[in-house]
């Protein structure tokens, strides 16, 4: 029987989006007020949907702590309360738009977690506006 459980997490962090490989103009022009070099902050929430076979045994598809520790560890206090652009190695190279955040947060939990279970990414940058991920 095919199941999905879903966690839920938060962080606040800074950030600005910037192409160091453009001039002032053109990152001003694309990115508007998401360049401001003086950097602005989200409260993200993200949900990690993991989906596989119940354990008839357990009645669970994944202990939820388990899971809960996993994203506290890897995920929460590497992103919170940091300048994403500044701080964290992941954006070193990476523009930290809500789709690269996604991204590399699916990157980060998909070595962590079962390969036997499939993860969903969903990051929400602001109430209204947020990104999927779920590999390829
Ligand atoms: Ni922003």
């Amino acid at each position: 029987m095919r199941i999905t459980v879903c966690r839920k997490g938060h962080f606040s962090a800074a950030h600005r989006l910037h192409n160091p490989n453009w001039d002032d103009e053109k990152n001003q022009r694309v990115f508007g007020d998401c360049n401001n070099p003086q950097f602005h902050g989200h409260n993200y929430e993200v949900i990690v949907k993991v989906t596989g076979e119940l354990d008839p045994e357990t009645g669970y598809l994944i202990d939820l702590k388990i899971l809960r520790d996993m994203i506290n560890e890897h995920v929460l206090d590497r992103f919170d309360h940091r300048n994403l652009y500044t701080e964290v190695e992941d954006f070193r190279n990476l523009n930290p738009t809500a789709e690269n955040i996604a991204i590399v947060i699916w990157k980060i939990l998909r070595e962590k977690i079962d390969k036997k279970y499939e993860i969903k990414v969903t990051l929400y940058e602001t109430e209204r506006n947020f990104v999927e991920y779920e590999g390829q």
